[in-house]
This record gives C-alpha cells, structure tokens and sequence, in this order.
C-alpha cells in the first residue's frame, strides 16, 4: 500500500515536471517574447482573469499601456493594442482579423447572431442585409416618431419622479425602461410597455441572467460546466435556454409576418431575404437577432445616456449653454434639426469618449500569415485585442484625455470632421 501511494506521489511528481517544463519550453520559445509586458504574462493569464472577474480589466489594460506603450502582451497568446494605425488595420474595412473565441460565450440562444459571428463571410452577408434596415433613412422614415414618443413619455415619468421625490430621480432607471421600450417595438414589432409599468419585465429578467451566467461561464467554464447540472432555478436561469426567452422572440416572427405591413425592423430584411440571397434569415434567425439587437442596443443606450446627464448636470456653464441652444428648437423639432446643434453634438461625442458604455475588450485574431505590427511580428492564431477605454484617453490624440472638453474650438474641430 504503501509502495503504490509513494510511486503515485513520484507519478504526480513526475507529470508536474514534465507540465511545468513544458509551459517554460513554449514560453520561452514564443515569438511574442519581443513584445513588452509584465514577465507573468509569458507562462499564464490568471493576472488577466483576476481583473476581468474584479470588473477591473480596462483599468487593468489602461495602467499597462500607461507603463508599457501601445503594444503590450498581457497572456501567453493575447496583445493588447493602443494604436490608431494598428486599430485601423484590426478594426477597418476589409480586414481579415476574425472575431476571437470570446464572442462564442456571448451567444445567448444557441445561434450565431450579427454580433457573434466570427467568420467574416457570414458576418458581411448578415450586415449587408441588416443595412437596409438599419439605414438611417429607414429609421427616420418608419421609426423616428416610434421613439420621440417613448421620449416624451420618459420625460414625463422623469419629472413625475422627481416631483414625488423632492427633486432626486433614478435617470439610468427610466433610461432603461426607455431603451427596453424602443428596442423591443423596433425587434419584436411591441413594446414592452416598461414606461408605463415603471418595471421590467419577465424577458428582462430572465434576459439579464443569461447575460451574467454568459460572462461568469466565460471566465469560468468549470463554474458553469457544473452549474448546468445543478437541478436549481438560478443555475437554469444562468446556464440553460429559456422558454421564456423563446416566447418572447417568437413575437418578433409574428409580428414580421404581419399582415398589412411587418411591424417591425425585419419585415424589409426578410422581403429581401426570401428572394433568396446571400445571408438569408430563417425563422428562427429573425427570433435570435431580435434577442440579440435588444441586448445590444438596451442597456449601451440607457447607460451612455445616464453619463449624459451626469456629465452636463456636473457642469453649470454647460447646462445653460446647452439648455439656451436646445430652446431654439423649433416647435415639433425632428431629429434632422437636432443634428445641427453643434453643442448638442460636442456633448454627446465627448460623452460617447469618455464615458461610453462599451470601453472594454473587442479581441481579434491574427490571420493567416501573421502580420507586423507597430514594428512587432505577431503570428497567426494570436489574440489582438483593442480597448475603447484606452484609446479614447490616449495622449498622443487627446492632448488633455481626461478634460470633457465643450469649448468652441473642440465644437468647430468636430463639425469640419
Ligand atoms: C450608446 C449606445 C451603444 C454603444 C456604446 C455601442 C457599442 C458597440 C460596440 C463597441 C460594438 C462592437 C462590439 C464588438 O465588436 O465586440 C457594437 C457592435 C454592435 N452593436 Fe452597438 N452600441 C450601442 C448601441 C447599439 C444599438 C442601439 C444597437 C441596435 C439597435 C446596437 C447593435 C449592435 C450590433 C448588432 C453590433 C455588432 C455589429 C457587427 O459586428 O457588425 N448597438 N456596439
């Protein structure tokens, strides 16, 4: 007995070895050796993985980049790019840098959506049909007076809010229900009537788990391995498909299918669609986009919207400057008279940098053949990933990155832009 516990020990012994040896072989031999970095990034991404599951990544990234420069290694396999030039050639168009792996544990229902989608063929045949759709003539044309009017009802509330509350009011609340109301009136073809209710509903809910179990299971497979096993609620909540969710998006096929006109942002999609093209939408398609672009366009809107708010409130000079420019609106004023208020606009791209809802992490591969960049040599398989965050507080763009900047200059500079 005690013979096989000892040689079960030298085994173990032995396989750590044999493992450690291994990693420090790779490590060594990796040709993203070159590129600067914390020396724990060579052997493991924990350092990484603790800053994500702290909410802490950008922060993390953005101290990087402050120590190391534009290009810095921050895993085995990962880079992280802070490079205008180095941006364009991962992010412009007709780049072959694929989304990575990471955009799979986004996927909410079991199929690829616009937002997922790694291979880039796909992905431009998805896009092209969604440009119709998303056109801004399309949007002024069927859904401008849709969204003015949950609006003005969000204002409404707002102000009902604050006069029970002597003044004090949760903006991001409304904002969300707002958001919540325009997306699902544009991708299911209904609104959900949050305004109204003062809540959100069962989708909302159940939508908003899923999204928490997505980003738990993707730092931690195992946790949500077992988890999908657990006969709990919360666990089938996070980890498994919903019926509700499924209900919900079967709206969105209805209401396309409507007669008398589709209802919603797809019914055009589809015409072109069922022709046969290219990219063509299924059913169910229709029923996981719809899903996917009210996930994507809820909460990005609500927040950034919130920053909004808080950035001019902080702010006395700008609050009348912009209240004198947006009282001379004319009366039944549309979107197209809003674009011309150079002020109106400055805030919402200085808000937009500083304080959008979506800084964080957008990674790339590296396609076949590898590709240099900013003078490093990164081969194919890699990871390069660019941060919002850090880009929109680069110094060698934004001489003063973190001043919110609405001075004359700043508004003449964007409208010659
Ligand atoms: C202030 C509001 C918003 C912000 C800050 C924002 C931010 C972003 C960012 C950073 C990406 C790139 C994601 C990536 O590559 O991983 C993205 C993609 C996307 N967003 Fe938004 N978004 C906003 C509003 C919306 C709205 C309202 C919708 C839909 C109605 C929407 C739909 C999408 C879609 C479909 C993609 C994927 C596009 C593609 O891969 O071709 N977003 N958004």
């Amino acid at each position: 007995m005690l013979f096989s516990y000892t040689n079960a020990l030298l085994l173990l012994a032995l396989l750590s070895i044999i493992a450690i040896t291994r990693t420090l072989l790779l490590a060594l031999r990796n040709p993203l050796n070159r590129l600067p970095g914390p020396w724990h990034t060579k052997l493991t991404n924990l350092r990484l993985k603790l800053a994500v599951l702290t909410g802490r990544r950008i922060h993390y990234i953005h101290t990087l980049h402050q120590l190391y420069g534009p290009y810095v290694r921050i895993s085995p396999t990962e880079i992280a790019v802070n490079d205008p030039q180095g941006s364009k050639l991962i992010h412009g168009v007709g780049s072959s840098f694929e989304k990575s792996a990471w955009y799979d544990d986004l996927t909410v229902m079991e199929r690829p959506t616009l937002f997922t989608m790694k291979d880039k063929k796909s992905h431009a045949a998805r896009r092209k049909l969604f440009a119709r759709g998303f056109s801004k003539s399309n949007l002024k044309g069927h859904w401008e007076g849709v969204v003015k009017g949950k609006v003005e009802l969000a204002v409404t509330k707002i102000l009902e809010d604050a006069r029970r509350r002597g003044g004090v009011v949760d903006v991001l609340k409304w904002f969300t229900l707002m958001a919540s109301d325009v997306s699902s009136h544009l991708m299911f073809g209904e609104s959900f009537r949050t305004l109204e209710k003062g809540e959100v509903n069962e989708f909302i809910r159940v939508i908003t788990l899923a999204l928490k179990g997505n980003g738990i299971g993707a730092e931690l497979p195992l946790v949500r391995a077992i988890g999908k096993r657990l006969p709990l609620k919360i666990t089938r909540e996070l980890w498994q498909t919903n019926e509700i969710m499924d209900e919900y998006a079967r709206i969105a096929v209805r209401n396309m299918k409507a007669t008398g006109g589709g209802k919603n942002i797809f019914a055009n999609m589809m015409a072109e669609s069922e022709k046969g093209e290219e990219g063509a939408l299924d059913d169910r398609d229709v029923e996981v986009e719809a899903t996917a672009l009210f996930v994507a366009g809820t909460d990005t809107t609500a927040v950034s919207l919130t920053y909004l708010i808080w950035a001019v409130l902080g702010r006395p000079d700008l609050r009348v400057q912009l209240e004198n420019e947006v009282s001379t609106l004319p009366q039944g004023f549309t979107d197209a008279d809003a674009e011309k208020l150079p002020l109106l606009n400055a805030v919402i791209e200085e808000t937009m940098r500083l304080y959008g809802a979506a800084p964080g992490m957008l990674p790339r591969i590296v396609p076949p053949g590898g590709v240099d960049l900013g003078g490093y040599y990164i081969s194919q398989g890699m990871t390069v990933t660019t941060h919002a965050y850090s880009a929109h507080r680069d110094p060698a763009v934004f001489p003063d990155p973190l001043e919110y900047i609405f001075d004359q200059t700043f508004v003449e500079d964007l409208l010659l832009t």
